[in-house]
């Protein structure tokens, strides 16, 4: 006979039948149980350990326990476990979870950035702070948002990856894409007439005429989301601007690095945004006449970009100079914080109008 969606071994049979199995044995099944989303066996599971105390399969009843909505004693179970174990990680990143879940964002914040501290890596750690941080529209939903208000004409994308912020230019008349990979593209999922260019963005430019590719007409929007190094988005900003008419809008991702961990130049961790950062305080000190606004949206920013002129040369003929002022300076911030001088406005429609100004 099939068992029901609610049936579930007695404890008196589970013990039976698993009883000599010791924690870590146990701990395996529960999270195999966890992992095949059968929630009351994991809870049962985790029961029968003798020491109900032993921190992970503490953890794994907890997670049982909030899966099936008894999310007070999940997190009594969690609290407990971090009282006995501070520097426990697991509890640390379990006790954000359920904290974030409860809607206690700054407590949640405060265990990420404590997990973050001792193990700077920990699996989907930096992006659920990313997304505490910046709660509201990540950076698609605003991209998205940005195409249907601004309704380009010719689109340029730098770092196309999947395409899937490419997809959003299905009005665009003219459609670019540029990525030297082309491994991970879905052609299904990009507007049937897009172009993309498999190189970098530096080779398509050296090599690629405005009247070539857009037939004469400039950009109507660009989101350059390349190599996150400063000096590759640089290049790209100018090279971009370049092709846009005064009323364009160019867009760049990853303006707001994480921590300063992640925005470094060599890459520490999974979530790595880079240097990108230092391109906004580029275009703040020689290029001051730019309206300059970064809409803050996960998981690192939309600096947009607008006022352009594309017949300056003020960044193109200092590029090796600036590029060698900037290479070593180290983030200006500390924490969550961002650099002062960064003109940040909310994911709202408000904020993304006050980004258009
Ligand atoms: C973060 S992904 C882009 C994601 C995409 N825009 C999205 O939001 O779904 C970055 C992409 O930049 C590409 N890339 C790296 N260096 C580049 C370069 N020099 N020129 C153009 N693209 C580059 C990588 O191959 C990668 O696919």
């Amino acid at each position: 006979m099939t068992a029901g969606p609610d049936y579930v071994a007695s404890a008196a049979e589970l013990s039976q039948t698993l009883g000599p199995l010791g924690a870590p044995d146990l701990l395996l099944l529960a999270t195999h149980a966890l992992r095949v989303g059968s929630l009351d066996y994991a809870l049962a599971i985790s029961e029968l350990a003798p020491d109900g105390t032993e921190p992970s399969l503490a953890l794994t009843r907890a997670a049982a326990l909030f899966g099936l909505g008894r999310h007070e004693e999940a997190r009594r179970l969690v609290a407990d476990v971090q009282r006995r174990n501070p520097d426990h990680l697991a509890a640390m990143f379990y006790g954000a979870q359920m904290a974030a879940h409860a809607g206690d964002a700054a407590e949640a914040i405060q265990l990420l950035l404590s997990t973050l501290e001792r193990f700077p890596d920990f699996p989907g750690a930096a992006g659920m702070l990313a997304g505490l941080r910046f709660p509201g529209p990540s950076y698609r939903d605003v991209l998205s948002r940005l195409h249907e208000l601004l309704r380009p004409r010719a689109y340029l994308e730098i770092g196309v990856e999947t395409g899937a912020t490419l997809a959003f230019a299905k009005h665009s008349e003219k459609v670019i894409g540029i990525d030297p990979d082309s491994s991970k593209l879905r052609r299904d999922s990009i507007p049937p007439h897009a172009r993309v260019f498999h190189e970098t963005s530096d080779a398509f430019f050296s090599r690629t005429s405005r009247a070539e590719a857009l037939e004469g007409r400039p950009l109507d929007l660009a989101f350059i989301d390349g190599m996150h190094l400063f000096e590759y988005a640089l290049r790209d900003f100018v090279n971009v601007e370049a092709w846009c008419a005064p009323g364009s809008t160019i867009v760049l991702h990853d303006c707001v690095p994480l921590l300063p961990l992640t925005a470094s130049r060599e890459r520490h961790t999974k979530f790595w945004v880079g240097d990108v950062w230092k391109v906004v305080s580029i275009l703040r000190e020689r290029r001051p006449e730019l309206r300059v606004k970064i809409i803050a949206t996960a998981p690192s920013g939309l600096c947009v970009v607008r006022g352009l002129d594309p017949q300056s040369s003020v960044l193109r003929e200092h590029l090796d100079e600036i590029i060698e002022q900037y290479r070593d300076l180290a983030y200006p911030a500390q924490g969550l914080d961002v650099p002062s001088g960064f003109d940040l406005v909310p994911a709202t429609s408000a904020g993304v109008a006050k980004a258009l100004v």
